[in-house]
């Protein structure tokens, strides 16, 4: 404990007289420092001098490593609060010292001796120091004989008032850099020499304000009081109390009081209990009961043409607990620097290049944040346009990073994003820009990175069936050993040479909670809803394949076999399986939106134009890859929209591949040929004609055609013309009334050269002679426009021919 120096007697009268008037006024009771005395960082008995009552002390604070803030703070709570500050900016070193030099100055030095702050503006004119003093006030003052202040810590604030303390004209409090850094930071609040009390952000690291937040404009006041009884307003000169900032149903007896401007830019009135019970409440929390903060809500408050705004640079800002701003970062950004969020955001992938050649749209998607904006960094405005126009418009732009959609505007945005703010009133929603990861690494399944490929399976690598099922058997021989090999341990392992996890069925019993929710049931498989407790919590989709089909088996390890190696983000990615005893499930990935059957047919309105043409091309890149560009050809053999399911960003992705052929055709065939129209499966099916990739083409073009128009292929309660879609629509080709396909979706109407070029392109698909029917690289080409697409014949030519 520091005690100040005892000082001398020199008179039994005065004494008497002063602690008379102590003890009648309420005065400040103090103990004089001497002139000549000092305090060390290297003496814990001498690193400050407390105030009489103890509740203050003035000296030396460690502040975290970083060393020695001369400061003054609450001393007798728990937490050492600091409330003036003299070298925020820069640190003491240990072996510093402070000195009260014989002629009345405060003095800190560095362990060399240099000075690094020296108490300005001592009043000097005839009057000489006499004394210092840790005031009961929380004021450190230099006084003269007559304990006239000369100097005080109350004139020179930091970032907090306390009660007594007043702001006059001039003065202002500079918020710290962040909580426990003392550096100077961004928001300063100055009672300006006007008389008018501003808040407001700094050019930062300059002090000059930028943007006012806040103003008691039209009031003005002669200074800002922050009375005993915890009343913080501004007064006029004689003495009227004009405009009320904060009042606390409390005194100073029984609690301690602050005001402080925080880092984040809000200034608030703290209260303290005096007489904590057995638990230690700490500072008010609940200081919204009381007073409201300044200003209530920073995030919207804050609108800067330059600088970030309350937050840093591609962050936002949102009220979260207690009503404190908190900086986030957007979805698909991350902080530059954890420890210090106000450095702002930065995204978390490659940003989109301008060069066309190398970027394609398609590598790009959006999260999407409601009640999010960031305002003023907008480059350009539309107006009546719609949600899917909005998102079209910023994916083609490289200079766009967020698209705000509301009421059928359109602002696009450019980097780096500032004033952002989460506002439940905002009603538009961010449509945040983001690369789509097509990394194999990323995938937030595969966490496993055994890429070792051992199973070269021939099995749908050719057209023909009697070549499949010569290649059948070796690989299942093959299949069956490595199974028996998974199976020696229960735990959850991995299949060896895929990047596949083989699961125990105990195991997705429990993730699946006792197969509980159903997502859909096919002829051979109900599908549950599952998670994984491994991964963190994600959904997973678990295929329970009907145990009773005999060709049971041989579905299961086809599949396995097929999708385990396939990897593109138009497939539907399989994690792992189960195969114990007469159990076979398949694990896929979740997918949140469902089947593009439910899309296209399951609601009443319409889906966009926009997010139709993107599945369709996504489904025929996932397509060209199956049949062109993974490592074995796969041909689907049942492509239909319940096979076609949407990702959480509406990506197409391809379900149910490397199965069709052993067992569901069979279903699909009887189905049609039941109902005797045309399907989704190609006629050579029925001739005992070879089967190619090209059925899958012939089923694509039927789903075109159904994505086109959002309606089934068949339909019965419409004129019988109109009943089967692949008929009509190419009967309106032909006779160049394509809008009546469209009926009233007005966003496709607006495309008709897209329309028509679509159509032709599912015309070309449905072909009778699949050596007419285009490959699906060619397909996708034609839809991406790098290839013109020539007028299709009638589909049924070939029939006619024969
Ligand atoms: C406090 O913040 C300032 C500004 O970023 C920085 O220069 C300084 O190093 C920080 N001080 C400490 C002790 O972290
Ligand atoms: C402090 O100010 C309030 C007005 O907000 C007033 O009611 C109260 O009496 C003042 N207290 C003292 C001790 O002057
Ligand atoms: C991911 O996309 C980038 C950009 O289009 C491309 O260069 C890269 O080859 C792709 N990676 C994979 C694994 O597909």
């Amino acid at each position: 404990m520091a005690l100040a120096p005892v000082v001398p007697c020199t008179g039994c009268i005065f004494l008497l007289f002063q602690w008379l008037l102590l003890a009648l006024t309420m005065a400040e009771t103090h103990r004089e420092i001497s002139l000549g005395s000092s305090l060390s960082t290297n003496d814990n008995h001498n690193m400050f001098w407390e105030s009489h009552s103890g509740e203050f002390a003035f000296g030396f604070q460690q502040v975290g490593k970083g060393g020695f803030l001369l400061a003054i703070w609450f001393n007798n709570i728990p937490e050492k609060t600091i409330v003036w500050s003299a070298n925020g900016n820069t640190l003491a070193k240990q072996g510093s010292k402070l000195e009260l030099t014989n002629n009345g100055l405060l003095v800190l030095k560095t362990p060399e001796g240099k000075q690094m702050w020296v108490s300005q503006g001592v009043a000097g004119s005839g009057s000489k120091v006499a004394h210092a003093a840790m005031l009961d006030t929380g004021n450190f003052v230099l006084a003269d004989q007559n304990s006239i202040n000369l100097w005080e810590s109350f004139g020179e604030p930091t970032d907090t008032l306390l009660p007594l303390q007043t702001l006059s004209q001039g003065k202002k409090l500079v918020a710290r850099y962040s909580d426990t850094n003392f550096s100077k930071g961004r928001f300063q609040l100055m009672l300006q020499p006007s008389g008018t009390l501003e808040f407001y952000t700094t050019t930062f690291p300059l002090d000059a304000a930028n943007y006012v937040y806040w103003s008691s404009k039209p009031v003005s006041g002669f200074q800002l009081v922050f009375n005993q009884s915890g009343s913080i307003y501004l007064q006029a000169k004689n003495g009227e109390i004009l405009s009320v900032l904060s009042s606390k149903p409390c005194t100073t007896q029984d609690f301690y009081q602050r005001v402080i401007l925080e880092y984040d830019g809000v200034f608030r009135h703290y209260v303290y209990p005096k007489n904590d019970g057995p638990e230690t409440i700490g500072w008010s929390k609940e200081w919204t009961h009381c007073s409201p903060s300044i200003p209530s809500n920073i995030c919207t408050s804050i609108r800067e043409d330059t600088g970030g705004g309350a937050c840093g640079f591609n962050s936002y800002c949102s009220l979260e607990n207690e009503q404190r701003p908190t900086c986030n970062c957007p979805n698909g950004y991350s902080f530059i620097d954890q420890n210090d969020v106000m450095k702002g955001c930065q995204p978390n992938f490659e940003a989109q290049s301008c060069d066309q050649e190398s970027e394609d749209e398609e590598n790009f998607n959006f999260n999407i944040m409601e009640n999010t904006d960031w305002p003023l960094s907008d480059y350009e405005h539309f107006q009546f346009v719609d949600e899917n126009w909005c998102r079209k418009a910023c994916l083609g732009d490289c200079f766009c990073a967020v698209a705000i959609f509301r009421n059928g505007e359109c602002w696009k945005k450019k980097t780096p994003l500032s004033n952002g703010k989460f506002d439940p009133n905002d009603e538009g929603k961010a449509l945040i820009k983001v690369r789509i990861d097509n990394s194999t690494s990323d995938h937030p399944h595969k966490k496993n990175d055994s890429i070792l490929v051992v199973i070269a399976s021939l099995l749908f690598g050719s057209p023909v069936f009697l070549i499949n099922v010569l290649v059948l058997i070796p690989t299942l021989v093959v299949l069956l050993h490595l199974y028996r090999k998974a199976k020696v341990s229960k735990q959850t392992q991995f299949m060896p040479g895929m990047n596949l996890q083989s699961f125990t069925y105990a195991e997705l019993e429990e993730a699946t909670s006792g197969f509980k929710e159903e997502l859909g049931r096919g002829a051979f498989a109900i599908v549950f809803k599952g998670v994984l407790p491994l991964d963190d919590g994600n959904l997973v989709a678990v295929k329970k394949l009907d145990n009773i089909v005999r060709e049971g088996e041989q579905e299961f390890k086809a599949e396995v076999n097929a999708i385990g190696r396939t990897n593109h983000k138009n497939l539907v990615q399989l994690i792992g399986f189960c195969n114990e005893e007469q159990h076979r499930l398949l694990v896929y990935e979740f997918m949140s939106n469902g089947s593009l059957a439910n899309f296209l047919f399951g609601s009443s309105s319409r889906p966009s134009w926009y997010q139709r043409k993107q599945i369709a091309l996504g489904i025929a890149r996932g397509l060209f890859y199956l049949h062109e560009e993974c490592s074995n050809q796969i041909i689907h053999c049942d492509i239909k929209p319940h096979n076609v399911l949407l990702d959480d960003f509406f990506t197409a992705r391809i379900a149910d591949f490397g199965l069709a052929k052993l067992l569901k055709t069979e279903q699909t065939r009887t189905m049609t040929a039941l109902r005797g129209t045309k399907g989704y499966v190609a006629p050579e099916w029925f001739r005992n004609l070879p089967v190619s990739v090209k059925v899958d083409v012939y089923s694509y073009g039927i789903m075109l055609l159904e994505i086109i128009c959002c309606r089934k292929n068949f339909e019965q309660e419409i004129e019988e013309d109109q009943m089967v879609l692949a008929d009509w629509a190419y009967d309106c080709y032909r006779d160049d009334q394509l809008s009546l396909l469209l009926k009233n979706d007005h966003e496709a109407m607006s495309d008709m050269g897209k329309v028509e070029k679509y159509v032709m392109v599912a015309i070309w698909c449905i072909q009778e002679d699949p050596s007419l029917r285009p490959t699906m690289k060619k397909v996708t080409q034609m839809l991406e426009g790098t290839v013109e697409v020539s007028i299709p014949p009638d589909p049924y030519s070939f029939i006619s021919s024969l």
